[in-house]
């Protein structure tokens, strides 16, 4: 156990993940335990938010699962208050949700379009109107928001407009929140993951290779291009977000303000 994180309350929001293994938000959610944090583990799939308390519990952790859809005003003022009840206060806030979302504007369904804005910005909007005032009166807080490098960049031959823009939107308000509350003792920054092999990827690969008649082939080849592609050889993981989440959730990074953190092992700079 480390002490980064030592008697600070931090909420990580869609603190499960979508299949076994280790996706970012369960992997953030037990690196900040391990680092001391009090942690609250929201997701809408509550049985997946208590597989990761229980794995915190067992490491000897302090957690609690609560079951919230992040995209409900009431859900979210809800599970502000159950967490104040909790433990008084809210040091750390992980906005991790998010879903993917293939097609460009012409294929794309508009109720799709809506489906991924809620989900990926107005979530993260909903969380930050209700914890901000908290953290305004306590004079201290620190935001980590869960964006993409498809905010940055957009690789030819495969279109997924609403998530591109959707994160773009996150970075935005990123640095529209750290600006505002920069004097108040708040400060608010970005991940920008690259390719992660987390269960979210397992459950697309799963999906590409289901309608291919060698099943098996469809989804080694989908994981083999992403390694590939990697400038590692390697996606990373859901451990490397996690890393990173800690580092700009702790004193670390005291003066890190309004920040984009690209955490794609070079993708993003290579020509
Ligand atoms: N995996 C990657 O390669 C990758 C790359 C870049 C960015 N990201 C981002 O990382 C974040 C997490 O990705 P992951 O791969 O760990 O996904 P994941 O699906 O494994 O985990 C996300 C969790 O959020 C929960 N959730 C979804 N919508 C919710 C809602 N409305 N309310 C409450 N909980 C909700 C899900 O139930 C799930 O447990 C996402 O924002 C994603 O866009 C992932």
């Amino acid at each position: 156990m480390g002490e980064r994180l030592k008697d600070r309350v931090a909420i990580v929001v869609g603190a499960g993940s979508s299949g076994p293994g280790w996706g970012n938000g369960k992997a953030t959610a037990v690196t900040c335990a391990r680092e001391g944090a009090k942690v609250f583990c929201v997701d809408r799939n509550v049985a997946a938010a208590r597989e990761t308390v229980d794995i915190i519990h067992k490491e000897g952790g302090i957690a609690e699962a609560h079951q919230a859809d992040v995209v409900r005003d009431a859900e979210v003022a809800a599970m502000v208050a159950a967490c104040l009840a909790k433990w008084q206060r809210i040091d750390v806030l992980d906005n991790n949700v998010g879903i993917g979302s293939t097609g460009g504007p012409v294929e794309l369904p508009e109720q799709e379009w809506d489906n991924v804005f809620d989900v990926n910005v107005k979530s993260f909007y909903l969380t930050l109107k209700h914890v901000l005032p908290v953290m305004e009166k306590q004079g201290r807080g620190a935001i980590v928001n869960v964006s993409s490098i498809a905010s940055i960049r957009s690789p030819k031959g495969i279109a997924y407009v609403a998530y591109n823009a959707s994160k773009g939107a996150v970075n935005a308000l990123t640095i529209a929140v750290a600006s505002q509350y920069a004097d108040k003792g708040i400060r608010c920054n970005a991940i920008l993951p690259g390719l992660m092999h987390t269960p979210m990827i397992d459950f697309l690969a799963e999906s590409y290779a289901r309608d291919s008649k060698d099943h098996n082939s469809a989804y080694d080849r989908m994981i083999d291009i992403r390694n590939k592609v990697s400038p590692t050889g390697k996606m990373g993981t859901g451990w490397d977000t996690a890393n990173a989440a800690l580092f700009l959730a702790s004193d670390d990074s005291a003066y890190v303000n309004g920040h984009l953190l690209v955490v794609d092992g070079g993708l993003t700079v290579r020509a």
